[in-house]
């Protein structure tokens, strides 16, 4: 079967959503294990929101009519809620309380929102967009990104960054 990105990005998300299944599942003593799973969701969840951001939402954006300008829209204020308000919450929550049980569960819901939203708007408008061989080249160029250190860059800054909201928030709880 051809490469597809649209495909890749689905299969990411079925990813995240498992790992946040398995987060909801756990107590509030099983530090090892939510430290691990938190660490698995963040691995996952920001090189595909930043090659989203950086890659695929422009090219979205360049051909989108109206309709497609909003989904872009949309998608852009959802990745801005986790990465500067959801995601640090559930940073500077202590992984053995309550409170990180919640918020781990709010992070999962938003992601999951988000990314059937992408699967059922912006994915099916995308399918019209590209075509099958610039969805296959996109595929290659994601993956080749993903292995290269201007990925590795991006995701120190983003942690920096969503790890500077979460200092502040266990400051100014
Ligand atoms: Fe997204
Ligand atoms: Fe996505």
């Amino acid at each position: 079967m051809a490469r597809d990105i649209l495909a890749t990005l689905k299969s990411e998300h079925d990813e995240l959503r498992a790992l946040f299944e398995e987060i909801n599942d756990t107590t509030d003593r099983a530090k090892k294990k939510r430290e691990k799973l938190l660490a698995d969701v963040e691995a996952r969840l920001i090189p595909h929101a930043k090659w989203e951001e950086f890659h695929f939402y422009p090219a979205f954006k360049e051909r989108a009519d109206r309709d497609g300008l909003k989904t872009h829209a949309e998608a852009m204020v959802e990745h801005q809620a986790v990465e500067l308000t959801v995601l640090p919450e559930v940073k500077a929550s202590d992984v053995e309380t309550p409170r990180f049980a919640g918020a781990a569960k709010v992070l999962g819901e938003l992601v999951d929102h988000h990314a059937t939203e992408e699967e059922n708007t912006m994915f099916k408008m995308a399918r019209k967009m590209f075509s099958a061989k610039e969805r296959a080249d996109m595929d290659v160029q994601y993956e080749e990104w993903k292995a290269s250190p201007a990925a590795a860059a991006v995701m120190t800054h983003a942690q920096a960054k969503t790890g500077l909201k979460a200092t502040i928030k266990k400051l100014i709880p």
